[in-house]
This record gives C-alpha cells, structure tokens and sequence, in this order.
C-alpha cells in the first residue's frame, strides 16, 4: 500500500560541501530524513523505472534510513533499487554502481569521517547518473524543494531483508541486494597490476591498513589480503561499527596517529595506509616518512602510467584550491592541463566527464581518478602499492626523489574547530573587507602580491561559484588560504592553510611548522585569529 503523508518542512535541510550532515537526534525528528529523500526525489526528473543504487557507511541510524529510501523510492515510482547487503556501499563503489549499471542516481548514507552513534552524526547525499555528488543545481533545487514540502509518498511494508544477496520487489518495485565488495575489486583488478603487487607481498613487504572500524573493512580485506595475498593481520579494525568503536574514522595525523606511530616504529611494516567512515579519504604513510595528500596527488601524477590502467598518460590533473601547487609542476613537465576548482568533489565531476582530467586530489585527505566520480580511498593505497612495487622503492625514497625533481612544497593546514559561528563569520567578513589594501604591504618579512576571494568559473558548464575561500598569495609563490569549512555540524571550523614552495633540495628536510613559521605568524597578523577566535592555537594541524 502506499500512503501520502502530510508534512510540514524543517528549514534547515540545505546541503553541505558533501550532502545533508546533522546529528542522529536531529535526523530522527518526525519526518526529518523522510522531507529530505522526497525533497531529492521532488528535485529530480524522469526516473520513473528507472535504478537507484543505495548504500551507505554502516554508521547508526544507517538501516533505519535504508528502509525509508526503498519505501519512499518504491511510492514515487523507482523500478528498482540495488543496495549494498547488510546496507553497506562504500563511496567509491556506489559511485561505481552508478556508472556500471547506468543507474539514474544514488543515494549514499554517511557523514564521511565525522564519528557515528547516537548522539553524533548522520548525512544524506545524492550522487547524480555519472555516479558523482549533485552539482550545486541540484542540491539548491533539493533545498528549495525541502523548504516548500508539504507530504511524501511512501510504501507501507514490511522492512525488506537486506542481509541476503538476493532479489525481492516492494510495491512493483524490484530490490537488488547486491554483494559490496565483487564489482569494486574487480574494477580495481582492471586498473593495477595485480601480479606485480602478489609478488611484492610474497617478497615479505609488510603493510597495515586500518579501516578505523569503517566501510572499507570488507573492501580491504578481500583485496590486500584475499585477492593480493597480503598476510592475514595486515588489515585492523576491519569490521564496520556503527560508532566507528567511538573513534573518529578520520585517516589523518590526529586520529590515526596509532598507525603513524606503528609505521615509524623499528619493528612496524614498511608501509601504512587507513581509510575514512565512507571509503573516499586515504592516508599514506612510509617508513620515515608521511605523505601529505597533496604531494600524494602529485606523485601518482608523475608516476601515474606505471599503473596498466593509466599506461597511456593522463589528460590532465584538477586539484581543489587550496591543495599546494605540488602538482601544478607536474602537469607542466608532463605538458597537461591543471584545474584549480573550489573545495568539494562535486566541482571535478564536469572536468572529469568532459575527459579534460584524469587524476583529482584535494588536500583533505582525498586523491581519485576518473575511474569513478568520487574520491577513492583504497584505489589511492592500490596505486601507491603499484608504484612502490614497479620502482622498487619505498614511500622515502620515492618522495625525496620527486621533490628533488620538482622542489618541495611546504604545506600545513590548521583548524580552530568549533568556533562560534557569528565570530567565524566576522572574521571572514573583516578579511574580505580589507583584500583590496593588502597588495603591497608586508608582513613578518613577506611582501603580498595579491589577495582575493576565490571564484571558480567552471569552463565546462560555464556555472560560476563565488566566495570559495580568501586567498593572499605572496612575492615568491608563498600563500595562505582562509575559510570556513562546509562539513561541520556543530559551530564553525575555521581553516588555514600555508603553503612555501622550496626548490633547493639542501633545505627538503626542515620540519615542517618550522619551514611555515612566518607565513603561520603571517596569517594570525592579516586575519586575526586569536582576536577573533579567542583561541591561541588551532584545534588540529595536519
Ligand atoms: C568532504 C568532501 C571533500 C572536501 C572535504 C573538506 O570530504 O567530499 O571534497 O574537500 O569534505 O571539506 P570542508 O568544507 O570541511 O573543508
Ligand atoms: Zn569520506
């Protein structure tokens, strides 16, 4: 039976840089998700019978949701559902589903690498027919139809088992419960040299990734360990938790320094790498050495056509603003375009469809290719392997080598988290009121070239999107980027981030804060953090 029920709308369901993100508590309000997944499906046009791939992170309140998309797509007429058994899809393999079953769209159920649990956080997000997060048309028009909902249609059924691969229908709707994991590995199988990496694993090269107790757990053991022969015990915390194990599955120096610290230690494995609560975010560590996501996108770059799958070069690289340039010099050397485009995946989504790139990287932890639409956290680690293993050198080396090549970009971002937002937002607007009388004036020793606020005109849709964050570039190519995060759900995040550009390989090895010192002490005297913030240092510096 279906039902039509009446409602009345939140005016709070604008999505973030990546979907709707809101506390459990929140989401669970009377009708909360169901406004939202009928606003989405208000938004669109033309999917009547057509395929929606759903899944999500395993976070709590991931099953509920679940139930309430197949019977909410089954009343306004999907005809079929594919879904990840047990619920479970990460990004990149929903985004894969998309594509390989030409789906009309997908609805993927995480807050990322915000922690799970009932008190803490939920997300929505719509992933459009090329299998990449709506463009700003469409999550506006979700908005604005979420602001005038007044019911949604939903089946009234019984929960459908989603824990066996099997097919069932729902109200004329068909339902695929999909195993997670098969098409994903084998379109990773397709990409790299599975051969090559069996036999470095039968060498004795010893790897850990940490799945933080998230999505990629299922993903990672059967490929490093089943398919690659990587030793059992290689993989941790493999089994996705709806509270992560109360951690924050966030792959970074903060919250999985347990696997930085293993990686520097005497007896660790040569090699580490963990994923985020969805599967797209990837951290890269080497024995010695920790590399950053930008210089990670920059070195799959170099080294990108020693994997089968990108044998034939690359069409270009897009990176998000404030990413470092480390990859500008090497599209340059490799004669390619580069795409500078604002924080968020979705901004790659026209680049990559219009073939303009191949590899995309974001300084938040997050590294892909045009094998899907999303960033891809166990592709990254692949294709690290797959150099490591082709080269015949470990993470250090191949770094040291690349900056002696191209010089090093020195880079760190800090966050004041949770910061009130009227005080996040004076700062910003204060900024901005004064970019035009900072050209020319010098600070801590550093001249500023130029300052703005930055606006990406995308050239393949011609769509322009302003106020992307204030950058003050400096004489000599030195910067400092300020904005407000777009994926917090509580206060406001402020992000700085500094970035020095080093050609001389004699002075590759100062630690990093210290390389930043002035342009850190730069960007407190131009923006005033402590005064605005009342905070004397960041929350976390990556
Ligand atoms: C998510 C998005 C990324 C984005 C990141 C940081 O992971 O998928 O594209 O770079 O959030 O966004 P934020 O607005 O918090 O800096
Ligand atoms: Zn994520």
């Amino acid at each position: 039976m279906i039902r039509t029920v009446a409602t009345t709308p939140y005016d709070d369901q604008k999505p973030g840089t990546s979907g709707l993100r809101k506390k459990v508590p929140v989401f669970s309000q009377e009708n909360y998700a169901e406004n939202f997944i009928q606003s989405i499906f208000d938004a669109l046009d033309g999917f009547k019978g057509k395929t929606l791939v759903l899944g999500g992170d395993g976070r709590y309140y991931n099953r509920e949701v679940i139930q309430k998309v197949l019977c909410i797509a089954a009343a306004n007429g999907f005809g079929k559902v594919m879904v990840g058994q047990g619920g479970i899809l990460s990004t990149p393999a929903a985004s894969h589903l998309i594509r390989k079953h030409k789906a009309f769209g997908g609805i993927i159920l995480s807050a990322s690498h915000n922690p799970g649990g009932p008190k803490e956080d939920f997300g929505i997000k719509y992933n459009a027919e090329n299998g990449g997060p709506a463009p700003e048309k469409i999550t506006d028009a979700i908005f604005s139809k979420s602001k005038a909902i007044k019911e949604y249609r939903i089946a009234d059924a019984p929960a459908v088992d989603i824990d066996t691969v099997s097919t069932t229908t729902l109200e004329g709707m068909t339902v695929e419960v999909v195993d997670p994991v098969k098409d994903y590995a084998e379109m990773m199988e397709g990409l790299f040299d599975f051969k090559a990496l069996r036999k470095l694993f039968e060498s004795g090269f010893r790897m850990r990734f940490d799945a933080m107790h998230a999505v990629t757990g299922p993903y990672a053991k059967e490929i490093f360990e089943n398919r690659l022969g990587a030793a059992e015990g290689t993989c941790r915390n493999y089994h996705p938790l709806p509270d992560f194990g109360g951690h924050h599955p966030d792959p970074n120096l903060v919250h999985a320094k347990h696997l930085y610290d293993d990686v520097m230690s005497a007896a660790g494995p040569e090699f580490g790498a963990a994923s985020d609560g969805d599967g797209d975010r990837n951290m890269i560590v080497g024995k010695g050495m920790f590399v950053t996501p930008s210089d990670s996108l920059a070195i799959i770059a170099a080294n990108a056509t020693l994997a089968p799958g990108y044998a034939r070069g690359i069409a270009g690289i897009a990176r998000s603003m404030p990413t470092s340039a480390a990859s500008d010099r090497v599209a340059e050397k490799l004669g390619v375009g580069i795409y500078e485009t604002p924080t968020g995946w979705k901004f790659f989504g026209n680049l990559l469809d219009a073939g303009k790139v191949t590899l995309c990287g974001e300084e938040s932890f997050g590294t892909g290719s045009n094998h899907v639409r999303e960033k891809d956290g166990v592709w990254a680690v692949l294709f690290w392997l797959n150099i490591i293993a082709a080269r015949g050198e470990g993470v250090k080396e191949i770094v040291e080598k690349h900056w002696a090549a191209y010089g090093r970009n020195y880079y760190s971002r800090h966050d004041y988290e949770e910061v009130e937002s009227a005080r996040a937002n004076a700062l910003i607007d204060e900024l901005r009121g004064k970019l035009g009388s900072l050209p020319g004036t010098t600070v801590r020793g550093l001249t500023v070239e130029k300052a703005d606020d930055f606006s990406y005109h995308d050239p393949v849709d011609h769509s322009v999107s302003e106020h992307q964050g204030v950058r003050v570039l400096f004489k000599g190519g030195s910067r400092v980027v300020f904005r407000l995060s777009g994926t917090g759900t509580s206060g406001a995040t402020l992000r700085v981030y500094m970035e020095r550009y080093e050609p001389d390989p004699k002075k590759h090895d100062i630690e990093t804060q210290q390389a930043l010192a002035d342009l850190i002490a730069a960007a407190d005297d131009i923006a005033g953090i402590r005064r605005h913030t009342g905070r004397d240092r960041p929350s976390v510096i990556t």
